[in-house]
């Protein structure tokens, strides 16, 4: 038998499928959710007979490799090596180690040896001294620079580069590819210097990227940069932290969305350990699709400025799609929830065990920016919340957030109602209706 015969053999589709989805059983079968497209009536069939899976929905289907391809995202080689891995088979290596997924692999393995290097310069070598104690100052202990790994990039240009290339006998191509060093003229240099480095995980613990913070003191360039685009990083599929927190984002049924590195580091170290980072840039359908694996809550947790609060009108139609739960913690006294966690603990423990529904603070924060008491108020409140009320696909709720809306207004719900049809329509982008 060859091996991949062999895992598959060893590989009940039941089991495997469990770890990732819900089953319930059905007759003969087992039935699910799918995980591929957003349904509200189970189509998604397992058959433990035949050891297959299939989707009445999308018409997507296959054996245990092809599930793990597509939830996972990995190519066949991967899936290979992770369903021998789980079933106690050792590959034949070579045989397997050819295509896209070994090269993803090899960047795994590069940026791991580089964030190895810069933990070390951190960590262990004078050259990081300050960084050091910019990180003291900011509250990190050894403990928490130790668990992610944070590290410090030399100021001189080729540190890493050196390193790797001659230590660790990596090609030149290898750095390039991996996004590491860059060639300035005819030398090879380092990406990333005088920064305080984030090694960026993926959910399974591969190093993907980094991101580098600038010290404080020297303020020239961007506050933070990111590795760019490579084949293993791609921005928009990760949350920072989650391969650290994700059995308390399960354990707690919900994620509090932060912004930043620092953001996700204080929550965990006061023990709000339920959190990981968007960091900075707008929530994307894969970020929320990979949540979703873990929990159905998510907790915005954005800054109280008006680009946070643009954040949540962005983020959640993406979340909502997903068929989630969304709430939003009000972070207490001060700008994020790093400063807050510093200024007052409990104030922000008790925010987050009293997140409001995402609704009612739309509603809420509208009123409280422009005000019941003129024409004028009333029209931006309504222009805010209407289009997203209009959209909310359980009908109770809806009623129930639109009539809350009519109150605030000192309206009735018929008059909402009218003007919520056209709210729908200017929503989906409708041009037809003018005002
Ligand atoms: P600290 O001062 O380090 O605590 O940062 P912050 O998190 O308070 O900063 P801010 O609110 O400005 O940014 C939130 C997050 O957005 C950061 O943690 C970064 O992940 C990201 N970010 C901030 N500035 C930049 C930037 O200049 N470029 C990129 N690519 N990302 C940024
Ligand atoms: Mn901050």
């Amino acid at each position: 038998m060859d091996q991949v015969a062999q895992v598959r053999e060893r590989t009940d589709v039941v089991e495997l499928l469990s770890e990732y989805i819900t089953l319930k059983k059905a007759g003969r079968n087992f039935k699910a959710q799918c995980p591929f497209h957003t349904e509200k009536s189970p189509s998604f069939v397992v058959s433990p007979e035949r050891q297959i899976w299939h989707c009445f929905g999308c018409s997507k289907g296959g054996d245990v490799f092809t599930f793990l391809m597509d939830y996972e995202h990995l190519e066949f080689p991967e899936a290979l090596r992770l369903l021998a891995k789980r079933a106690g088979i050792e590959l034949q290596q070579d045989r397997f180690l050819s295509g896209q997924a070994s090269k993803k692999e090899a960047v795994f393995k590069i940026n791991k040896d580089a964030a190895d290097f810069y933990h070390f310069v951190l960590t262990k070598h004078p050259v990081g001294k300050k960084a050091m104690a910019y990180l003291v100052q900011r509250g990190l202990s050894d403990k928490l620079i130790e668990t992610f790994k944070i590290g410090f990039s030399p100021r001189i240009g080729s540190g890493l580069a050196k390193y790797l290339s001659g230590k660790k006998k990596y090609t030149n191509e290898q750095l390039f590819e991996a996004g590491l060093a860059t060639l300035r003229g005819s030398r090879v240099s380092d990406f990333f210097f005088n920064r305080i480095m984030f090694p960026l995980y993926d959910h399974r613990d591969n190093v993907v990227g980094f991101s580098g913070r600038i010290l404080a003191e020297d303020a020239s360039g961007p506050k933070y940069i990111n590795t760019r685009e490579t084949i293993a990083y791609h921005k928009g599929d990760l949350v920072y932290g989650l391969h650290i927190t994700k059995e308390a984002i399960r354990k707690q049924n919900q994620a509090i969305l932060v912004e930043g590195e620092f953001d996700v580091i204080a929550c965990y170290k006061y023990g709000v350990s339920n959190v990981v980072a968007v960091k900075g840039t707008a929530l994307t359908e894969n970020q929320v699709n990979l949540l979703s694996r873990f929990t159905q809550k998510i907790t915005v947790c954005f800054d109280g400025d008006s680009a946070g609060q643009e954040a949540i009108h962005r983020s959640l139609p993406i979340i909502e799609k997903k068929g989630l739960t969304t709430t939003v913690l009000i972070i207490p006294g001060g700008k994020d929830p790093d400063e807050s966690l510093k200024n007052n603990e409990l104030a922000f423990k008790r925010a987050a065990k009293h997140d409001e529904n995402v609704y009612q603070y739309l509603l809420d924060y509208a009123m409280q920016k422009y005000g019941t008491d003129t024409i004028e108020g009333m029209k931006k409140i309504t222009d805010d919340v209407l289009p997203i009320y209009a959209n909310i696909q359980n009908e109770i709720i809806k009623e129930h957030f639109l009539k809350k809306l009519s109150v605030a207004l000192d309206t009735t719900l018929e008059s909402i109602l009218s003007f919520s049809y056209f709210a729908k329509r200017r929503a989906k982008g409708s041009q037809s209706i003018s005002g």
